[in-house]
């Protein structure tokens, strides 16, 4: 059984990435009705992975058989002010969910809960390369903020394909 702290702390983590993911389709949708195709792809994408990892822990808690809470979630930001403002907001949003990830190993950690805390690893890993993507890009789009095209040819060139599968992935609850 996975320690009640960790249970409760996962629990409010689902919503997490569940607000997560509704901020990527807003991100994705503002840049899609400004006629920027790559970046919009890039933001629908990234919202797909952010439900994996709430269906992730999902499907941790339902294997655990300890009570899943399916949350409401905050409304996502929809209006920006430029095409870099999306950008910077996804880099805060990852920057806040690795300390969340981080605060979700170290309580596993403090109630002896190993398993839960060996669950939590490929997160944190996952963690160092989602601020590290969105870093480059936002540098991309600072960069190139009066020139978009450049912005998009990046995204054409760098994030062109979907990640490949990693098979040291937890299982999302309901994925093939
Ligand atoms: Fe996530
Ligand atoms: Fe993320």
């Amino acid at each position: 059984m996975p320690a009640e702290a960790f249970v409760t702390r996962l629990n409010e983590q689902i919503a997490h990435e569940y607000a997560a993911h509704q901020q990527y389709v807003a991100c994705a949708v503002f840049y899609d009705s400004e006629t920027f195709p790559q970046l919009a792809r890039f933001f629908y994408r990234q919202a797909l992975e952010e439900r994996d990892h709430a269906m992730m822990m999902v499907q941790y808690l339902v294997d655990a058989d300890v009570e899943v809470v399916i949350p409401g979630v905050a409304a996502p930001k929809t209006t920006f002010t430029d095409i870099v403002a999306p950008v910077a907001l996804a880099l805060d949003q990852e920057k806040r969910v690795s300390k969340q990830i981080n605060g979700l190993a170290a309580t596993a950690r403090e109630a002896g809960d190993f398993t839960s805390e060996q669950f939590t690893q490929w997160f944190i890993k996952e963690q160092v390369e989602e601020v590290a993507t969105m870093s480059d890009l936002l540098r991309v789009v600072e960069r190139s903020k009066d020139d978009p095209m450049d912005i998009e040819n990046y995204m054409a060139r760098e994030h062109a394909s979907d990640a490949a599968e990693d098979p040291t992935a937890p299982h999302p609850a309901g994925a093939e």
